[in-house]
């Protein structure tokens, strides 16, 4: 996909990586629809990008998934690509999985994508095609202690996505993801079981090296979505 003059509904986008990849593709041409539910940092990341739409929402809320691709669609006359972006961490072992905690990621990190491909899709199919990506991780390949719950979110993930691309690919609809290792954002924070600071940080308080920059991302991202490729995975900057 040509991502100039393209419109690009990504959610996240008041996030790490989500604005990474908005202001990135923003750079390339695309007007970029913003969503996440923190008003006040989407308004901050839209008066840096010209064009920008800005549609505060909680994807975990079907009202809301609805009302962020309808208001799209009236503000934009066409959405030729989804990002889903947004989600969270778990971090524990199996025997200390919180289920009420566990239920809530799995809302956030599978079905609010997966709702948001259903609202998306007749659109790109209606306009000849278009493009889907959707941000896994790295965890979607191994089996690590401790970050199980969050992990099977992003293998369920990977799942959907590469069935969507076999069963849209007559519609001209493209469906992929990345995977990337650990990303330099708050990530690691905005969880109710914080990350271990060791994984990302040096005693010191300095990035460790195998740690990865959300422009990283998003320039990988924009790969992507213009070649096609069904996968990539993303180890280091
Ligand atoms: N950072 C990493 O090491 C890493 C590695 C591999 C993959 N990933 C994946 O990359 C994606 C982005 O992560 P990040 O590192 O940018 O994390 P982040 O900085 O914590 O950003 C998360 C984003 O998700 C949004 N979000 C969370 N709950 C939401 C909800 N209920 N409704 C709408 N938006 C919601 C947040 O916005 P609001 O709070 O404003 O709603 C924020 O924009 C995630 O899918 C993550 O799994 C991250």
């Amino acid at each position: 996909m040509l991502i100039k003059d393209k419109v690009i509904l990504i959610t996240g986008a008041s996030g790490g990586i989500g604005r990474a990849i908005s202001q990135h593709l923003a750079g390339l041409g695309a007007t970029m629809v913003l969503t996440a539910r923190d008003q006040t940092a989407l308004a901050h990341l839209s008066a840096q990008i010209p064009g920008s739409v800005t549609i505060p929402g909680d994807v975990t809320k079907a009202a809301d998934r609805q009302m962020i691709v309808e208001t799209a669609m009236e503000r934009c006359g066409r959405i030729d690509a989804l990002i889903n972006c947004a989600g969270q961490a778990m971090f524990g072992s199996i025997e200390k999985i919180n289920l009420e905690t566990f239920q809530s990621l799995l809302d956030l990190n599978v079905v609010a994508p997966l709702g948001l491909m259903q609202l998306v899709i007749p659109h790109l199919r209606v306009q000849g095609g278009g493009s889907i990506l959707n941000i896994s991780s790295l965890a979607s390949t191994k089996y690590i202690p401790n970050i199980a719950g969050y992990a099977s979110t992003k293998y369920a993930l990977n799942a959907l996505s590469l069935t969507a691309r076999a069963e849209l690919a007559k519609d001209n609809i493209v469906v992929s993801i990345i995977r990337p290792g650990i990303v330099d954002t708050d990530f690691g924070k905005n969880t109710p079981s914080p990350e271990p600071e060791a994984l990302r940080r040096a005693p010191d308080g300095s990035i460790l090296p195998h740690v990865i920059s959300p422009d990283t991302v998003a320039k990988k991202v924009a790969e992507i979505l213009q070649s096609g490729e069904p996968e990539l995975d993303i180890l280091e900057n």
